[in-house]
């Protein structure tokens, strides 16, 4: 089964990514934790990306095709992957046709904008799996601690007030048209199209999206 979780940043992507990827054993690709990687290793790519990651924008189209590309092509993914935070663009997209990546769900997650800036204040994240928390919604056992490896949960640094707006305005304007454009794929019967609540709780979204794709 192939995947697309689509919805603004904070709308709970990586968080369903988490639970959806168990449920059916297929690999999450997200491309802001594989460009937090190679931030994180000190790679060109990383060197190029931290600036734009820092300062809210999107790092440029081609380079994140390749990036997805090369990832797709890998054996983990044969039987299917989930893609959170690609495509983001109409030119992404595309790609994805032009390469007959064919997609066999798109999922939209939608939270208003007043309630993301709200939620991004209280997110926590492991850096080495991108597992994410949240302080009051969706706490870890211990307190700034991984519930997996017990390591010390951060601060993404994109996560600043002034930042998330800045994304939330590139979110309207570059990747809000992707809603038209699976929309109408979905119409001429070329993938299916569910949108889901995402100011429900973390598990109530999770049982209706986890519904959605059996
Ligand atoms: P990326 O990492 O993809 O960031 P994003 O899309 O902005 O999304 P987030 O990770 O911020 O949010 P999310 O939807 O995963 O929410 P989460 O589950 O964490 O990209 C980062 C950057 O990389 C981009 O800005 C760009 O520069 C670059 N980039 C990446 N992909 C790119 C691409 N394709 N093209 C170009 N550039 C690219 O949840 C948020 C918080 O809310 C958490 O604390 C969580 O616990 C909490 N929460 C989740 N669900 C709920 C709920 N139901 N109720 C209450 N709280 C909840
Ligand atoms: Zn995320």
């Amino acid at each position: 089964m192939r995947i697309i979780l689509l919805g603004a940043p904070g709308a709970g992507k990586g968080t369903q990514a988490q639970f959806i990827m168990e449920h059916f054993g297929i690999p999450q690709i997200s491309t802001g934790d594989m460009l937090r990687a190679a931030v994180k290793a000190g790679t060109p790519l990383g060197l190029e990306a931290k600036k734009v990651m820092d300062a809210g924008q999107l790092v440029s189209d081609d380079l994140i095709i390749g990036l997805v590309k090369e990832r797709i092509a890998q054996d983990d993914c044969a039987k299917g992957f989930l893609l959170d935070g690609f495509p983001r663009t109409i030119p992404q997209a595309d790609a994805m046709v032009a390469n007959g990546i064919a997609i066999d769900h798109v999922i939209e997650i939608d939270v208003p904008d007043e309630e993301i800036v709200k939620r991004m204040s209280g997110r926590r994240v492991h850096p080495g799996s991108g597992r994410t928390y949240h302080v009051v919604f969706n706490p870890p056992k211990v307190e700034g601690k991984d519930d997996v490896t017990g390591e010390e949960l951060v601060i993404r640094p994109d996560d600043e007030e002034a930042t998330v707006r800045k994304r939330l305005d590139i979110y309207h304007e570059q990747t809000k048209p992707l809603v038209d454009y699976y929309g109408k794929m979905a119409a001429e019967g070329n993938t299916k199209y569910s949108k889901f609540d995402g100011t429900q709780s973390v598990s109530d979204v999770t049982a209706a999206v986890v519904e959605a794709l059996k």
